[in-house]
C-alpha cells in the first residue's frame, strides 16, 4: 500500500527514524493534503489501525481546534499530525493525555530549538507568550471502555505570515527565532518525546508527568481571565490537581475547573 504522498514529510524515513523499539510511530502515513487529519486518524482507527499509528499532512482544508475553532496554517510550513492511541487504562487518566502532548511539544521545541517554551493550561504551547502550537485529543469510548484515542498537534514552524485576525496571538518558531527548521527533525523528537510521556502514563507514572508540566507553566499566581462557555469570569491560577483540573481562586473561594478557555494571563 502506498503510504507517502507528500513532497516535504517522508513515511519511509520517518519509520526509519523512529526507533523500533518505540511505540509510536511503526507505521506513518504522509499527505500533500486532508481534511483534517484528526478526521483521517479516525477513519484509520475505525477501520482497525494499530496503536502509535501517526497521521502528517502538508496542509488541512478542514483543520478543527479546540472549541469549534478552525485550525488555519500555509502549505508545508508546520507540523500537522495525528497519532492513533489503543489505551488500555482507566478512562479517568486519558485526562492526562492533552496535558502530556503539550508538554512533548514543549520538551521537543526546547530540545531542537535551544529556548523555552511555555504551556498555558491545559494544552496550548507558546513561545515568548504566543501561541506556537495546540493540541486536539479526541477520544473514542463505548460503555465506559476506551477504543481508541486521536491525538492532533498543529506546531507552528515556519509559517512567516498569519492571517491578521491572528497576529496577535499566534506564532511559529521561525518568527520568534529567525531560524528555518527542518519539520522532520522537530516531528522526530515530538515523537520520541510523546512515546517517553505515554510510556509513563502507562506505568501510571502521573507524578512525573505533573511535575514536567507544572515546571512549563507559568500562570500559577497570576491573575488570568477565563471563559467558562458564554461567561467570562476572572481569578488568580493556583495550580493544577491530580487530574489535571485548573485551580482557581475565585472571590476567595476555590474552584476546580475541568474545562475553560483562559482568555489573558496578567503575567
Ligand atoms: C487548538 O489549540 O485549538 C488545537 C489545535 C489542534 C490542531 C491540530 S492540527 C492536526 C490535527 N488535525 C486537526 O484537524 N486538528 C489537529
Amino acid at each position: 500500500m502506498k503510504v507517502n504522498f507528500s513532497a516535504v514529510f517522508s513515511s519511509e524515513q520517518l519509520m526509519h527514524r523512529l526507533a523500533s523499539n518505540l511505540h509510536i510511530g511503526k507505521s506513518v502515513f504522509c499527505y500533500e493534503s486532508v481534511g483534517s487529519t484528526n478526521d483521517v486518524a479516525h477513519r484509520f482507527a475505525k477501520d482497525g489501525a494499530r496503536s502509535g499509528t501517526i497521521i502528517l499532512a502538508e496542509f488541512q482544508t478542514a483543520g478543527r481546534g479546540r472549541n469549534a475553532k478552525k485550525w488555519v496554517g500555509q502549505k508545508g510550513e508546520n507540523v500537522i499530525a495525528s497519532v492513533i492511541l489503543r489505551p488500555t487504562m482507566p478512562l479517568e487518566n486519558l485526562t492526562y493525555l492533552p496535558l502530556l502532548t503539550a508538554l512533548s511539544v514543549a520538551q521537543a521545541i526546547e530540545d531542537v530549538v535551544g529556548e523555552r517554551a511555555e504551556i498555558k493550561w491545559p494544552n496550548d504551547v507558546l513561545m515568548h507568550r504566543k501561541k506556537v502550537a495546540g493540541v486536539l485529543v479526541e477520544t473514542s469510548a463505548q460503555a465506559g471502555v476506551v477504543d481508541y484515542v486521536v491525538v492532533g498537534i498543529g506546531l507552528n514552524v515556519n509559517q512567516a505570515q498569519f492571517p491578521d485576525e491572528l497576529a496577535q496571538q499566534a506564532t511559529s518558531l521561525f518568527l520568534e527565532t529567525g531560524v528555518v527548521y527542518d519539520q522532520t527533525t522537530l516531528f522526530v523528537s515530538l515523537m520520541r518525546f510523546l512515546d517517553a510521556n505515554y510510556a509513563r502514563l502507562k506505568s501510571g507514572n502521573t507524578e512525573s508527568i505533573l511535575s514536567m508540566w507544572r515546571a512549563h507553566c507559568e500562570m500559577f499566581g497570576k491573575h488570568i481571565t477565563f471563559y467558562q462557555g458564554d461567561s467570562k469570569r476572572e481569578g488568580i491560577a493556583l495550580d493544577i490537581d491530580e487530574r489535571g483540573f485548573l485551580r482557581v481562586e475565585i472571590e476567595q473561594k476555590e474552584e476546580r475547573l475541568s474545562q475553560a478557555e483562559i482568555q489573558t494571563i496578567r503575567y
